[in-house]
């Protein structure tokens, strides 16, 4: 890996993601969602921290949040925080390069 990606993963070609729509991956382990709106790409964690389901990337967007599908938790895309303000999602770094998307993954501390 060059020493521009300093821990990036390759995600997809940033054409591979559509307006508001999710798509799941799977880098190093680390199951992600990872949605373009308009210009911007976000990549959150895909786990639902309700009741731990891993669908986060089938849900709908709006506002640059995202609900999720089972029972309509609602995140925002930036910073991953439920609608409330409770922190919610893991959110990962990504970056475009020559119109490829990189994304930056950590482990979550499993703790249930
Ligand atoms: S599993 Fe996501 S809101 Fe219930």
């Amino acid at each position: 890996m060059s020493e521009e990606l300093n821990g990036f993963e390759y995600l997809c070609e940033y054409n591979d993601l559509k307006d508001s729509y999710g798509q799941r991956f799977y880098i190093n382990d680390v199951d992600v969602a990872a949605f373009k709106v308009g210009e911007k790409i976000f990549a959150v964690s895909n786990i639902c921290p309700h009741q731990h389901a891993p669908q986060i990337y089938e849900g709908f967007v709006e506002n640059e949040c995202v609900v999720c599908p089972l029972h309509g938790w609602t995140f925002r895309l930036d910073n991953g925080n439920l609608f409330g303000g409770s922190k919610g999602l893991d959110v990962y770094e990504t970056k475009i390069i020559n119109g490829k998307v990189y994304v930056k993954v950590f482990k979550k501390e499993l703790n249930w």
